[in-house]
């Protein structure tokens, strides 16, 4: 386990947060929070270009790449994270692809895609971070309102998010004995373009979606508050 101290109770100032997924809207703006809170944030990302732009924004936060499908590279960001900040109190994985079909039209390629990007990745990460995260620390993925409302066109995409939410359970329950906050957020449709960007098929119709602000507001609220949220 890294040095330091653990996050307890509310309060963020001075946690040591690893985003993963920051070059995308939500982790962005989940980076943005956690820094105007008083966190010290590592980023890892795929873009770039926009991984450097919210380090830019956040002060210099360090940034390492993320590539999904390099599993070995993804359970090791958090040890990086650990040394960039002298330790890890927390984790928030936003790495997520949609992909749309009706499941005889969805290719067994996308559908390992689907898995890839929106589990295997998610549980790398965090995986490699629970030796490191300190005990009372917090460690937490996006899944979707999908896991509990599964629309016809996205099996394969609901399925995925399923998988990791169960995989959390699991992790919640392992983690009691340490204290461990795992959080499963299960948002719902928000307004980050999200669905227009699938691997694979075209998005529903769906209604508006909510402000993605003002839910990354509240999912830091819980990442602060008291020792209580996981699921
Ligand atoms: N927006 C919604 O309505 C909504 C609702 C419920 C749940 N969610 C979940 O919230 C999370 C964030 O979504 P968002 O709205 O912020 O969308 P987003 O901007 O597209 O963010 C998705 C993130 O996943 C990364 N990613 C995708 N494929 C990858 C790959 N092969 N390797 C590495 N990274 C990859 C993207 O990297 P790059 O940007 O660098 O390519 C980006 O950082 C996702 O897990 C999504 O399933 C979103």
């Amino acid at each position: 386990m890294e040095n330091g101290t653990a996050v307890s109770g509310p309060g963020m100032s001075g946690s040591r947060v690893l985003v993963a997924g920051a070059s995308g809207v939500l982790g962005g703006l989940a980076a943005r929070e956690l820094h105007l809170r008083g966190a010290v944030v590592a980023l890892a990302g795929r873009d770039t270009d926009r991984l450097a732009d919210v380090s830019v924004g956040l002060g210099g936060a360090p940034v390492r790449g993320l590539d999904a499908y390099d599993v070995e590279d993804c359970a090791a960001l958090a040890a990086w994270a650990g040394r960039e900040l002298g330790g890890l109190d927390g984790v928030l994985v936003t790495v997520g692809v949609a992909g749309f079909g009706r499941v005889e039209e969805v290719s067994d390629a996308v559908v390992e895609h689907l898995f890839a990007v929106n589990m295997l990745c998610p549980a790398a990460v965090l995986r490699g971070a629970i030796p490191r995260v300190t005990d009372g620390g917090f460690l937490a993925a996006v899944t979707g309102a999908v896991v509990d409302r599964p629309m016809l066109g996205t099996a394969d995409y609901a399925a995925a998010k399923t998988a990791l939410s169960c995989w959390l359970g699991v992790l919640a329950r392992e983690g009691r004995a340490r204290r461990l906050r795992v959080f499963d957020f299960r948002l719902p449709h928000l307004e980050t373009g999200f669905s227009d960007r699938p691997v694979a098929g075209r998005a529903p119709a769906l209604p508006k979606g909510g402000d993605p602000a003002v839910a990354v507001h509240a999912l830091v609220d819980q990442l602060e508050g008291p020792a209580s949220t996981a699921r």
